[in-house]
């Protein structure tokens, strides 16, 4: 039977859960596979941390090139986070030949075109469906069973922080400080939780749907955005009383004249509208489609086995090309 081997960089939130979902369902994806999956090499200086998984001392490396020079991987997943060091060690991988999956948004929108120039010019496969909306099967859809569609417009709600704390705000009145709190002892916050509730996190996956439904490659710190730290429960009381929620969505729209326009912002959103209903950390993508008309992809947009299943959903893909 055919062995995938893969290197993991990072053993942290994510790579804790996708092992650990790896664990959980290995039957059904070495089913899937038609062969046995083994994460051979994981690179983390953290060897210590208490971690719910079986993980032994001589799996651990000190550097990217014990995974990128190994002749035995096939496959590298990289979920350290953050864009450096992460898109160096993903380019690196790419070019020496190792197919790639990563749920790192902001290192795939901020390098997107060397990344993919990198996988193009050896042949290899760089998925990163994990990196937009967690959990939720979003990219590989529009990228594939929808793709003949020209899109026209996405309304994402794509952040489970800013989403988490406009909820708790909104139905149990809870404050802005203690909502974020919240979120963060969840797991869904980033390290540094600026990322998500000023919108950077949000706009690194607009960067990356609209690269995907659009074909237009816009650096996240192009497009322009606002975070939620100045949403007040004023804000939201008025919001109410127009019978709507404030959201934060990321939005992309194709004019019929042809102009593009995209942005990051606390909307207001019709209390009829699907948007409305995505509560908690849950995130949506709702997109149209000159074909298919309105879609909504709908699911967990973070947390670790939510986001461990799109990882793995990638490289079981992957796995299934190589076997
Ligand atoms: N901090 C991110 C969020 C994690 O809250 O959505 C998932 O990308």
């Amino acid at each position: 039977m055919k062995e995938i081997r893969i290197g993991l960089l990072g053993l942290g939130n994510i790579g804790t859960g996708t092992y650990k979902a790896l664990e959980m369902n290995r039957e059904k994806i070495e089913k899937l596979v038609g062969g046995s999956v083994k994460i051979t090499k994981i690179l983390e200086k953290d060897i210590d941390r208490e971690r719910d998984i079986t993980v032994s001392k001589e799996q651990f490396v000190d550097s990217i090139e014990a995974i990128t020079e190994d002749p035995d991987i096939d496959i590298v997943i990289e979920l350290l986070g953050g864009v450096e060091p992460a898109s160096t060690f993903i380019e690196k991988a790419l070019l020496a030949g190792k197919h790639v999956v990563t749920a790192n948004k902001a290192a795939v929108a901020a390098s997107w075109e060397k990344l993919n120039a990198a996988a193009k010019k050896t042949g290899v496969q760089f998925r990163f469906e994990a990196s937009v909306g967690g959990g939720i099967p979003v990219l590989t859809p529009l990228a594939g069973c929808a793709a003949v569609n020209q899109y026209t417009e996405v309304l994402g709600i794509v952040n489970g922080t800013t989403n988490y704390i406009l909820y708790k705000m909104t139905e149990e009145g809870m404050s802005y400080e203690d909502a974020l709190k919240d979120a963060q002892v969840k797991g869904f916050a980033e390290a540094d939780p600026t990322a998500d509730v000023e919108g950077i996190d949000a706009a690194n996956k607009l960067s990356i749907l609209m690269a995907i439904m659009f074909d237009r490659y816009i650096p996240p710190t192009q497009i322009p955005r606002a975070g939620i730290t100045g949403i007040t429960k004023e804000k939201i009381e008025e919001a109410r009383e127009q019978d709507c929620v404030i959201k934060l969505i990321a939005h992309a729209t194709l004019h019929d004249d042809g102009s593009f326009t995209y942005e990051v912002r606390p909307t207001f959103i019709k209390n009829y509208h699907p948007l409305a209903g995505v509560l908690e950390e849950y995130n949506a993508v709702y997109i149209k489609g000159n074909l298919v008309g309105k879609l909504m992809f709908y699911g967990p947009g973070a947390g670790p086995l939510p986001t461990g299943s799109a990882v793995l959903g990638d490289v079981t893909e992957i796995a299934r090309s190589i076997v």
